[in-house]
């Protein structure tokens, strides 16, 4: 029997998973995160499946490692939140890579939708017999110029989406992907040119606060921002800023730079501590969800089963995952998996 440990569990991770669970695997849920306080937990496991924001540093991976763990099965794309460098050589890590392009990009384009026609004003004012409908004009998407940076799965999906709408697109990638049909573009082009922006590139030590108060600067008057990808992608403070300034028009956010102790639970009845997102919170310009893209049917079950078949392949050797995350991986001349061999 494996043993796998899973964190920061939610009702319907349980429920996904309890669905497609094979014989040969024991799921233990805790709903906490993973944190050094309660490494103790991880005794007799023979694995732990994380989320995005169960933060795996060297103290946690010490930890994991000491108490026999060997492997981190992250049921999410994103790994920002693992420290793979310091994984190499003592514990293997697998993430889902792609559970639902759709999930996102959809959700990435009703964030969108919602904040150009004002939806949710509408919304409010109904609900209170208000049928006025001034200060809900909106405005076309036909012929808008939308910039997307990043143009891997979910990319390529909102890409097709914003076509649909008759958008002009411009696409920004440090790996432009040839066989794409859209016309690419610098960083710089994109923010002077573009009506909307939307983020689908993963959060790297490099684009850490892309979206500052030099880049807002470059960018057109008005212009909407969406972010499904990663919080610390924007500077929430410059974010604020740009918006009191008129500068940036609306901005829809399903991902927060200091999400990690807020987002996934009900903070109804506490006083939040964080100013900058109460105020974001208050502006009639801005949606935040709390890291809700991901969340369909079809999601859940795709990361169920292919976190399954990541423990199973892992423990079993029955073939080389192609979803462990190693920082040498392809990189590197002498990089193992592509000789289809484990990375360490
Ligand atoms: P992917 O790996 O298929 O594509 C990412 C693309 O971003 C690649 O083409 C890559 O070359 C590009 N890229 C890398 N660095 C970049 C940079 N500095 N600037 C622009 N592009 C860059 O990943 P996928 O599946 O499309 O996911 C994208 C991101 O979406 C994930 O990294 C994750 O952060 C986020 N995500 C959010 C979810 C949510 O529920 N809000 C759920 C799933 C993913």
């Amino acid at each position: 029997m494996i043993n796998i440990a899973v964190f920061d569990t939610k009702s319907y991770d349980k429920d996904s998973f309890e669905s497609f669970a094979p014989d040969n695997i024991k799921f233990k849920f805790f709903e906490s995160k993973l944190t050094a306080d309660n490494a103790s937990l991880i005794k007799g496991f023979d694995g732990v499946c994380v989320f995005v924001n169960d933060k795996i540093d060297n103290v946690i991976i010490d930890a994991l490692v000491a108490n026999g763990v060997k492997a981190i099965f992250l049921r999410c794309a994103g790994f920002n939140n693992v420290d793979v460098s310091y994984c190499f050589g003592k514990i293997h890590c697998f993430r889902v890579p792609a559970y639902s392009p759709y999930a996102v990009a959809e959700f990435a384009f009703a964030l969108l939708l919602t904040l150009n026609r004002r939806i949710h004003k509408a919304f409010i004012r109904t609900r209170d017999y208000n049928f006025s409908l001034e200060g809900l004009t909106g405005s076309d998407l036909h012929g808008k110029t939308i910039g997307v940076v990043g143009t891997g799965k979910i990319g390529q999906v909102f890409i097709n989406i914003a076509k649909g709408f008759g958008m002009n697109v411009l696409a920004y990638d440090p790996y432009p992907n040839q066989n794409l049909d859209v016309k690419y573009a610098s960083l710089e082009e994109i923010y002077k040119e573009s009506d909307y922006i939307s983020l689908h590139c993963p959060l790297t030590e490099r684009n850490k606060f892309m979206i500052n108060k030099d880049s807002i600067k470059l960018m057109k008057k008005g212009v909407n921002i969406i972010n499904t990808s990663r919080g610390a992608l924007i500077n929430a403070e410059d974010l604020l800023e740009g918006i009191k300034s008129r500068q940036i028009g609306s901005a829809g956010l399903d991902v927060y730079q200091e999400e990690t102790d807020i987002f996934f639970s009900d903070k109804s009845n506490h006083i939040l501590d964080d100013d900058i997102l109460s105020r974001l919170l208050g502006m009639p310009n801005v949606i935040i969800t709390s890291h809700q893209a991901f969340l369909t049917k079809e999601a859940l079950s795709n990361i169920a089963e292919t976190t399954i078949e990541n423990i199973n392949s892992f423990f079993n050797g029955i073939e080389l995952s192609a979803n462990e995350v190693c920082y040498h991986c392809g990189r590197e001349q002498n990089c193992r998996k592509s000789r289809n061999k484990k990375c360490f």
